[in-house]
């Protein structure tokens, strides 16, 4: 009940957050072992490095942006020269430098010890040591003497070796400076794989200089230059971040046959795709040219990308094409092929000889796993976690992704237990070993570079701490307890999801900015959390500045259990949320006629207040233990049924307290019928 109560005081009033208790950590992702102590490492002007083990570049560098994320905290400057090893605030011992280019066999553990007279971090390469510089950051706390890391002992290291982020940059390019806070992001929360999806129907964003109608017709001019790739490259490598370039063929491939239609079939000219799904134009996979070009293509390009996997797409291929023409139909038929799967896996089978002529892996999307496909692929699940089991069964090495899509606006507890290997596998030992990890999927065709930052963050960090913690790790209350700060060292970084809604809502509000921030504390967007279905929507709208998991609604349901258990601060917080729902309907309808914006929240606001009428009504039962009759519980699940099931208003808006709502009505229903009141 005392977990419950702190996360009350954190999520559901507008309180700062307080010095965190005695022997608890806001560490995230948890390490594999912790023990904590009530030593306090002071932290002040004089704190210094010193260097014990190797001394590379990489290694100084990442002191340096530890530092400089320090002083800022301590706020005065902080010596950046290194200082001996007995008088050091820290001392940094890595045992080796470790490859220059992170790899999926990297080891990245790390031993962190803080004392109240010196903090020790050894790792068996400088990779360890980025990720233990991370978990020193996260153990800064204050008291009225001022700031200090908090004693502990740590041995750390990940579960899964593949803990990525998929980036889609075709449907809206994201500029440099997004990709690089980004990558800050990952390595706060120690993921290790950037996987840049950089082309698909709607832009192909790589400058080829060997084929330079790809992104002079297929980018509008939003493309990365060869240098721009080579920066990001060397940016992720210095945080221990692989980044693994996805070029989608021989689907999701529009934007090539704009500069290039030889690649294709069928007569032109082609398109860049303006709208979102699958698109019929498909590589022509009977033509040796097919072959050529993608030779020379990753020939060139792969030069930009040292890391030793390259994803081939191969999602969501349309057939059409190859049903409907017939010299397909004919050249399958002399290769006896009989299916368009198998073409597919012909196709797959040629480009795999490519790829590894060039000294890379072919990663791919499950629909590659077909009889035939070679074992040397790794598969990325998309469509089902069954499908990483059995790929797993068949001896592939595999990534899961289904249940990790943060597009889709949902809250950070439905991604954070989802698991690559949950506890009822039945995978063998052995096919475990093949679950390399996972990787969450920020497919953009509903954020630009202003709204990203919302759409990833928070919530990626509870899924890094899914790939890299124990699976005992697994408490929901916990992990939104410890979500608060991780939030706020986000924004440190430069990361803008703290103060998005405000920013996004401010030309929305007129004079009335407050309502609006009001509205969107109980309301996330609806699907995939974006307005307008083309490339070229503004996506300004209200459905655009709501947040899968505002934090003033975090784990509504978790804390409404325990009001019903008699948690008086559950209670109360639960009233005052409850209340200030109640009041919007009133607050939109004053502005209505000089805000457009309040005309299209006002069906939200409605459910709003309904909902908060229920909540109160239940509240108020349980606390005085009179229970309804079953007139009363109609009416309220009519309620609950009809704001769950309604596309709310032009901007489909949803509600965060259905689940809350439905808990109490629950509990007010379960009351024992002698407590009935007439
Ligand atoms: C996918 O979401 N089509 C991989």
């Amino acid at each position: 009940m005392r977990a419950i109560s702190a996360l009350v005081i954190t999520c559901l009033s507008p309180c700062a957050v307080t010095a965190q208790a005695s022997m608890t950590h806001t560490l995230m992702p948890v390490p594999a072992a912790v023990t904590l102590s009530n030593d306090r490492l002071r932290l002040d002007s004089g704190f210094t490095i010193a260097i014990a083990g190797v001394r590379t570049p990489r290694l100084e560098r990442a002191i340096t942006r530890t530092i400089v994320r320090l002083e800022r905290r301590i706020g005065v400057p902080v010596s950046r020269t290194y200082a001996t090893g007995r008088t050091a605030t820290l001392v940094i011992d890595a045992a080796s430098a470790g490859p220059a280019i992170p790899g999926l066999d990297d080891d990245e553990s790390y031993q962190l010890n803080v004392s109240p007279r010196q903090g020790v971090l050894k790792a068996p390469s400088v990779v360890g040591v980025i990720r233990g510089l991370e978990t020193l950051l996260q153990l800064q706390d204050a008291d009225q003497q001022g700031l200090y890391l908090q004693g502990a002992s740590i041995h750390d290291a990940p579960r899964f070796r593949w803990r990525g982020l998929l980036l889609d940059v075709s449907r809206h390019f994201e500029p440099v400076s997004v990709i690089e806070r980004t990558l800050d992001g990952m390595a706060m929360v120690k993921l290790n794989v950037f996987h840049w999806h950089l082309s698909d129907d709607q832009g192909f964003r790589v400058e080829s200089r060997v084929f330079p109608r790809l992104q002079e017709f297929g980018s509008d001019s939003f493309f990365y230059t060869q240098s721009e790739i080579r920066e990001i490259v060397a940016y992720a490598a210095d945080r221990g971040i692989r980044v693994m370039p996805e070029f989608d063929v021989p689907g999701h491939s529009s934007a090539w046959f704009v500069g290039y239609p030889e690649l294709t079939i069928g007569q032109g000219p082609f398109a860049i795709a303006r709208r979102w799904g699958t698109f019929a134009p498909t590589m022509d996979p009977t033509r040796e040219s097919t072959y050529k070009f993608l030779d020379r293509f990753i020939g060139e390009i792969s030069g930009l990308f040292p890391d030793q996997y390259w994803h081939i797409g191969g999602d969501e291929v349309d057939p059409t094409q190859w049903k409907q023409r017939a010299e397909i139909q004919a050249w399958m038929k002399a290769h006896h092929i009989a299916t368009e799967a198998a073409l597919h896996t012909e196709f797959n089978r040629r480009l795999f000889a490519i790829v590894q002529k060039h000294d890379r892996i072919p990663v791919g999307w499950n629909e590659i796993f077909q009889p035939g496909l070679p074992t040397t692929a790794v598969i990325q699940s998309w469509t089902g976690s069954n499908v990483l089991a059995m790929s797993a069964k068949a001896g592939f090495r595999g990534i899961l992704s289904a249940p990790y899509y943060i597009d889709h606006q949902k809250p950070a507890s439905d991604f954070y237990l989802p698991d690559p290997l949950p506890a009822n596998t039945d995978l063998t030992p052995e096919q475990q070993q093949l679950v390399l990890g996972g990787e969450a999927c920020m497919w953009s065709e509903y954020v630009t570079p202003e709204t990203i930052d919302s759409r990833i963050w928070p919530r990626l960090a509870v899924i890094a701490e899914r790939f890299w913690s124990p699976a005992s790790v697994n408490d929901v209350t916990d992990m939104y307890r410890r979500l608060d700060p991780t939030s706020t060292r986000l924004g440190e970084l430069g990361i803008t999801h703290l103060d998005h809604s405000r920013r996004m809502v401010r030309p929305l509000a007129g004079d009335s900015i407050d309502v609006f921030e009001s509205l969107l504390r109980f309301v996330r967007p609806r699907d995939f959390g974006g307005s307008g279905d083309t490339q070229m929507w503004p996506h300004s709208g209200l459905i655009d500045a709501a947040v899968a998991d505002p934090r003033a609604s975090w784990n509504m349901a978790g804390v409404a259990r325990a009001a019903v258990a008699g948690d008086t601060t559950a209670i109360a917080a639960l009233q005052r949320a409850f209340t200030e729902m109640r009041g919007l309907d009133g607050r939109l309808a004053a502005i209505r006629d000089r805000v457009p914006a309040a005309q299209q929240a006002a069906e939200v606001a409605a459910a709003l207040k309904e909902l908060a009428r229920v909540g109160l009504e239940s509240l108020e039962r349980t606390q005085q233990k009179a229970t309804a009759d079953s007139g009363w519980r109609a009416g309220s699940d009519a309620v609950l049924a009809s704001v769950a099931s309604a596309r709310i208003g032009r901007w489909t808006l949803r509600p965060t307290s259905i689940d809350a709502v439905r808990v109490l009505v629950d509990a007010v229903s379960a009351l024992p019928p002698s407590r009935r009141t007439p």
